[in-house]
């Protein structure tokens, strides 16, 4: 059967509807970058604090030097200014609020990572992401109204459900693709849903500019739009095909199946979709699931998991999402002078790299590829922090930084984006791969987390440093990887798992009853 013949109008339908949410996911992240300045002036403004004092909370919040725009409003009439301690103290106040604004979209997103699956199972892929439109609609409204109220409250609340939505998502998405796609095309359609993330931050970027919607008029229409593609999505979700997986394995159903099949296939041959389905049905029915307390406890899971968690906290503690959440203020404190432009760059050459990543990952193995970013983020960290420290003697440095950061979000699409997300499921068979994808998902998002809400606060203490600590850290990832992670690709679970033992120093002396335990699955990854 030729590839082409398995790629229907359904399919694409599908598929694209589907990855509007990883699309939504991508502009959540990024829009919050832009506008930052103009949504913490704001803030100052809503808790009452005079113009001059807000002006000072701008420059002592984002560590720029340059003097920023602020609306005049009502409370420019307050003539007498804060004493000094009360400025800092306001100042705490707008910092804690703008980061919490930033760390509560991850917030959500790691308490509904653990549901994504889940719910799933419950009522079907395609109910499921329709239930979670509505999460994203609600925050899309409390931001889109947050100018006429309390605007920190309700852009908090707004962004934790936002990542609540993005959480469920995260799960969901990834597991409905795989299982619509031809076996061919499960690859390649897969890594759609980092591709349609990373086109939503480069939108969210380009709407964001100062003339378009990132300006003291418009910002909360910015925040707002994040709804628009659930709307659409939910429209076209109800000409989308419910999952034939989920129908038959789940549910039993196996005339809704082979239906659903009709539908994603065309006039395709569908007996290859079916033996597999059977397989699969069978695996599922033959292996026990295994809870996730299971996975740290069974020593034949506990080597596998300690290495995905890993792979995601290697991601997330790269700092990447330092620079996406704070790349203009980053790129304003490196002397670059117009840092939504550098931004937008940074949005651009993230796609580009995704895109070559998605074909280059079936050419070079995971872990080479892992290793290969990693390690050129670390030269990039380094030379990203000397242009800082070094941006008071020559004024060029700024270049050095700005094309610093290009690479360095290059290399990570090259390998530390997409690959966790993945690989983890490569790692585990029918039984416990629930269970670790949802704890490799949370972990993740905790991680996202924690760099959201302290970033700010370890770039003010480190200065020009903080991505001297950043290369630490990945050098210490790095040499993790080189010495634990296995290659999987093209590798089935009996071949991966000879390579954990390895690893563990046990392939002299395998435990036969380990062995057995862990070896029972075969299906080829
Ligand atoms: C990955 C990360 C996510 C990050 C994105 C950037 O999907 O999990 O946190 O923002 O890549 O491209």
């Amino acid at each position: 059967m030729n590839e082409k013949q398995e790629i229907t109008g359904t399919l694409v339908l599908t598929v694209f509807t589907a990855t509007l949410s990883s699309f939504q996911f991508g502009y959540d992240i990024g829009v919050i970058n832009a506008p930052q300045e103009i949504i913490i002036s704001h803030y100052a403004y809503v808790l009452g604090i005079p113009l001059d004092d807000r002006k000072a909370i701008n420059n002592y919040t984002i560590n720029s030097t340059k003097e920023l725009p602020t609306t005049p409003c009502l409370m420019d009439s307050i003539p007498t200014p804060l004493a000094e301690e009360e400025t800092t103290a306001s100042s705490n106040l707008v910092t804690m609020l703008w980061s919490l604004s930033v760390s509560s979209f991850a917030i959500g997103g790691m308490i509904a990572s653990f549901f994504g699956g889940w719910l799933g199972d419950r009522i079907g892929r395609v109910k499921a992401m329709l239930v979670a439109n509505i999460l994203s609609l609600a925050g899309a409204l409390l931001m889109g109204f947050s100018k006429l109220g309390p605007s920190h409250i309700l852009i908090i609340s707004g962004r934790s459900l936002s990542g609540l939505y993005c959480g469920l998502i995260s799960g969901l998405v990834p597991m409905y693709i795989g299982e619509i796609a031809p076996t061919t095309l499960r690859g390649a359609l897969g890594t759609l849903h980092q591709l349609a993330i990373v086109t939503g931050i480069l939108i969210s970027q380009i709407v964001g500019l100062n003339f378009i919607l990132g300006n003291h008029e418009r910002w909360h229409i910015l925040l707002g739009l994040s709804g628009v593609p659930a709307i659409i999505q939910s429209l076209l979700l109800l000409f989308c095909p419910e999952s034939p997986r989920y129908l038959y394995i789940k549910l039993d159903e196996e005339v809704k199946a082979k239906k659903s099949l009709k539908r994603l296939r065309g006039d395709a041959d569908i007996t290859k979709d079916i033996t597999e389905m059977r397989k699969e049905k069978e695996e599922a029915s033959s292996e026990q699931v295994v809870s996730i307390i299971q996975l740290f406890t069974n020593s034949s899971y506990r080597q596998p998991i300690l290495v995905a968690l890993m792979l995601h906290l290697a991601q997330q503690f790269s700092g990447i999402n330092g620079i996406f959440y704070y790349s203009t203020s980053i790129f304003q404190t490196a002397g670059i002078s117009q840092p939504v432009y550098a931004t937008i760059g940074v949005g651009t050459i993230n796609t580009i790299f995704t895109a070559v990543s998605v074909f280059l990952v079936e050419k070079a193995g995971r872990r080479s590829l892992f290793l290969i970013g990693m390690s050129g983020m670390f030269v990039c960290a380094i030379f990203m922090s000397l242009g800082l420290v070094l941006l008071n003697k020559l004024a060029w440095m700024s270049y050095v930084s700005m094309v610093a950061i290009f690479l360095f979000v290059s290399f990570f699409e090259i390998g530390p984006g997409p690959i966790p997300w993945f690989m983890v499921a490569e790692f585990f068979s029918q039984g416990p791969r629930t269970a670790a994808l949802a704890i490799a998902a949370f972990s993740n998002w905790a991680c996202n987390f924690i760099i959201a809400l302290c970033f700010q606060y370890v770039a003010k203490f480190c200065g020009p440093y903080v991505f001297f600590l950043f290369a630490g850290v990945i050098l210490a990832f790095t040499l993790f990887t080189f010495f634990k992670v296995p290659e999987t690709k093209g590798k089935s679970f009996e071949e991966i798992a000879a390579e954990f033992q390895k690893k563990r120093g046990l392939a002299q002396k395998p435990k036969a009853t380990v062995e057995m335990e862990f070896l029972g699955a075969t299906e080829t990854v």
